[in-house]
């Protein structure tokens, strides 16, 4: 049977209970609108652990456009009905209020790479990331947590977090899910136009070209895109493009 629990002191209760004791605990934090790329990674968890936590959580503080956060996407009955579907035990619903009790005062600030890449179009949202993703770690203290390849910078900055603080959890990467197109999925695809949608495959497809960087941005704003960046970083290519009022990322090995 999967539980829900949306209040922290509720979950701090359970957390100490025998239920939990010698479990091994895998954990999957998301901002909810779940799709098949969060399904892997709530599958990953369901298999390697005793207990397998999802939290949705819209984080407010890692949204630097406030029109973002209004328009993201929400529909809890479908993520439950998601959740339960890859055996999830616990799913963590916690409310702002309760997470930012510190009224925003303490937060994990990375001075190198959250400045560079998306960090540079979406000033602060790495600072968002990392404050939240502590908290959740705290709350929920599990053996491993799961994150997705697609945001990769967001994984090595978490990554790199664990490791500067000592904290006491491992961090495994999971491959990007794609449509068939190869478009990796997001919940914010489902803001797409069905023209855009259409075009978006495009972004994928010239990211893997053997075209040098140059020549990959003229290719994606000659069909539409405006490109917030295309670099080369740790022998990846990693993307940023927007589409109408949609932002997709992505990256790939090279
Ligand atoms: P969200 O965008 O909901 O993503 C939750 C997790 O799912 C992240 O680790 C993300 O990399 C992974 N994911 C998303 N799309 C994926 C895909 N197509 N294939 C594989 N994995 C995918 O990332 C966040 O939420 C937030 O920043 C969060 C870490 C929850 C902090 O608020």
């Amino acid at each position: 049977m999967m539980r829900t629990i949306d209040s922290i002191t509720d979950w701090q209760t359970l957390r100490k209970s025998p239920i939990f004791e010698n479990k091994s605990v895998g954990f999957v934090p998301t901002m909810g609108a779940l799709h098949e790329g969060h399904g892997s990674l709530l599958r990953r968890s369901r298999q390697a652990h005793d207990i397998s936590v999802l939290s949705i959580f819209v984080n407010p503080t890692q949204f630097n456009d406030p029109n973002d956060l209004l328009h993201y996407p929400r529909d809890l009955k479908r993520d439950l009905d998601i959740a339960k579907a890859c055996g999830t035990d616990f799913v963590f619903l916690p409310k702002a209020e309760e997470i930012y009790l510190d009224k925003f005062r303490f937060n994990i600030i990375e001075t190198e790479l959250a400045n560079r890449l998306c960090g540079t179009h979406r000033p602060g949202h790495f600072i968002g990331v990392l404050s939240v993703v502590m908290k959740l770690f705290n709350l929920i203290r599990p053996h491993k947590s799961y994150f997705g390849e697609k945001d990769y910078q967001q994984y090595l900055l978490v990554k790199g977090m664990v490791d500067a603080f000592f904290m006491n959890l491992e961090i495994v990467c999971c491959p990007t899910i794609r449509a068939e197109d190869g478009l990796a999925l997001s919940s914010r695809n489902a803001l797409l136009s069905a023209e855009e949608r259409q075009k978006s495959r495009l972004f994928p497809y010239h990211l893997r070209s053997a075209n040098k960087l140059e020549q990959i941005r003229q290719e994606l704003e000659n069909v539409g895109f405006s490109v917030d960046y295309l670099e080369e970083f740790e022998g990846r290519r990693l993307g940023a493009v927007r589409i109408g009022k949609v932002r997709l990322i992505d990256n790939v090995k090279i």
